[in-house]
C-alpha cells in the first residue's frame, strides 16, 4: 500500500509530513520532492531500507546514493573530514542544488556508497525535503525518483506512474522548481572535477574557492574503466524511443538535419517526434507539423532545464518511436542540460 499525501512547499510542516515521518522511522521508503526532481529516500543509516530503495528502482548496487541533510551537524555525522574548500561551497550554495563528495564515516553503510570509502553529501532547499528530514532526525539517503534509467521525475505523475504500489508514502508537492538534479563535485588538490553539471557552474564554483573546476567527461587522459562517478556508466535519462541529438554551430544545417532525419524515419514507418528549443527552429520546421510530434521546450535555459524530463516522457506516453532533437551551444546551464539529453540519446550526436 502507497499511502499518497499532499504537501504545498508553503505548507510544509512536520505535522504534515508526518506519515512519511514515520514510514522513514519504521524502515519504509518515501519518495518526496527537491528543488532539483523529486527523490526516493529512507533512513541513511538504516541498510535494509537503503537496499529497498535500490529495488524499487531497479538500481545497480555499484551506484551509489547521495545523503541528504538539513543541518552541518547531520553533515559532521556522515562525513570524517570536510575541508576548507567543501566549507566554502556548503556556505555559498547550500541549501541548494549542489552535491559534494567528502571522505565517509565508517557508520555509513557500504550499500549507500556502494563500497565507496567517500559519501555524496546535499542539503536540499525545497522546505519539503527540509522538514522531512528535520522531523526524521536522521539524514535520509536517495537517488532521483525514477526507474533506473528512466528521466528523473519532476512531477507528481511521474513519480506516481513509477513508483505507486511499490513505496510506503509518496508526498505530492507538484512540480521540482528547476527540473535538473544537482551538480555533484570532487574537491581535489588543486581543482574541482565536476563528475555531474548541474545549476551550479564551474564558474559558481571557481569564484567561490578560487581552484579550477574541469568537467568530469572533458579530462583528459580519464580510466573509463574505472569511473570516479559510478552513475556516470550507465544508460541514463531515455526515454523508450530511440533518440539522436543534432548539434551543429549553423542554425540552417541544423533544421536541415533534423528535417533529414525526421522525414527518412518516417519512410522506415516509424512514429516520429522532433525536441526543439529554439523558436527559429520550431518555425522553420512548422511544414513537419502533421507528420511529427513536435515539442518544444523553450530557448530560455532555466525553462528548458525545467521542463526537459517532462517532455521526454510525453514521447514515451504518445508511443513515439524515435526522437531527433535539437542541440545547442553548450555553455552556461545549457552545458547541464547537453549533457542529459546527450546521455538520453545513449552518446548518439549527429554533428553538422
Ligand atoms: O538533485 C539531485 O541530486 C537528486 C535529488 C533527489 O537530490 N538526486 C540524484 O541522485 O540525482 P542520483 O542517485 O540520481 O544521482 C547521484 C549521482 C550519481 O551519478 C552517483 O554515481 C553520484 O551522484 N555519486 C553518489 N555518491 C558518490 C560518491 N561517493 N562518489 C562519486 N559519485 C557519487
Ligand atoms: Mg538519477
Amino acid at each position: 500500500m502507497t499511502e499518497i499525501i499532499r504537501v504545498d512547499e508553503e505548507k510544509a510542516s512536520i505535522d504534515a509530513l508526518k506519515p512519511a515521518i514515520e514510514a522513514v522511522r519504521r524502515g519504509g521508503v518515501v519518495v518526496f520532492p527537491t528543488e532539483t526532481v523529486y527523490g526516493v529516500g529512507a533512513d541513511a543509516f538504516n541498510r535494509r531500507a537503503v537496499r529497498k530503495i535500490f529495488e524499487v528502482k531497479g538500481r545497480p548496487a555499484d551506484n551509489p546514493l547521495i545523503v541528504h541533510v538539513c543541518s552541518m551537524e547531520q553533515v559532521e555525522n556522515v562525513a570524517r573530514e570536510i575541508s576548507d574548500d567543501a566549507k566554502k561551497l556548503m556556505d555559498a550554495f547550500w541549501p541548494g542544488p549542489l552535491t559534494v563528495v567528502l571522505p565517509k564515516r565508517e557508520e555509513v553503510p557500504a550499500e549507500v556508497t556502494a563500497g565507496l570509502d567517500t559519501v555524496a553529501v546535499r542539503m536540499p532547499s525545497h522546505r519539503v525535503a527540509l522538514k522531512l528530514i528535520e522531523g526524521c532526525e536522521t539524514p535520509i539517503a536517495a537517488p532521483s525518483a525514477n526507474i533506473a534509467g528512466k528521466p528523473s521525475g519532476t512531477k507528481a505523475e511521474h513519480v506516481m506512474q513509477d513508483f505507486y504500489g511499490k513505496v510506503d508514502v509518496i508526498i505530492d508537492s507538484g512540480d521540482t522548481p528547476l527540473g535538473l538534479e544537482s551538480t555533484v563535485v570532487k574537491i581535489e588538490k588543486d581543482r574541482v572535477v565536476v563528475l555531474r553539471p548541474g545549476f551550479i557552474t564551474p564558474e559558481d564554483i571557481e569564484s567561490v574557492i578560487g581552484k579550477k573546476a574541469v568537467l568530469y567527461e572533458q579530462l583528459k587522459g580519464k580510466d573509463l574503466s574505472k569511473p570516479l562517478s559510478p552513475g556516470m556508466k550507465y544508460r541514463h535519462y531515455a526515454p523508450d524511443a530511440d533518440m539522436v541529438v543534432v548539434v551543429g554551430e549553423n542554425r540552417d544545417l541544423v533544421i536541415r538535419k533534423i528535417s533529414e532525419v525526421a522525414i527518412s524515419e518516417l519512410k522506415k514507418g516509424r512514429k516520429v517526434g522532433t525536441l526543439l528549443f529554439d523558436d527559429e527552429t520550431h518555425a522553420a520546421l512548422k511544414k513537419l507539423e502533421n507528420l511529427v510530434v513536435i515539442k518544444l521546450c523553450g530557448r530560455d535555459a532555466r525553462k528548458a532545464a525545467r521542463t526537459l524530463f517532462s517532455v521526454l516522457r510525453e514521447f514515451d506516453k504518445e508511443n513515439v518511436d524515435f526522437i531527433v532533437a535539437e542541440g545547442r551551444i553548450e555553455d552556461g546551464l545549457w552545458i547541464s542540460i547537453m549533457n542529459r539529453l546527450k546521455k538520453a540519446a545513449e552518446g548518439r550526436i549527429i554533428q553538422v
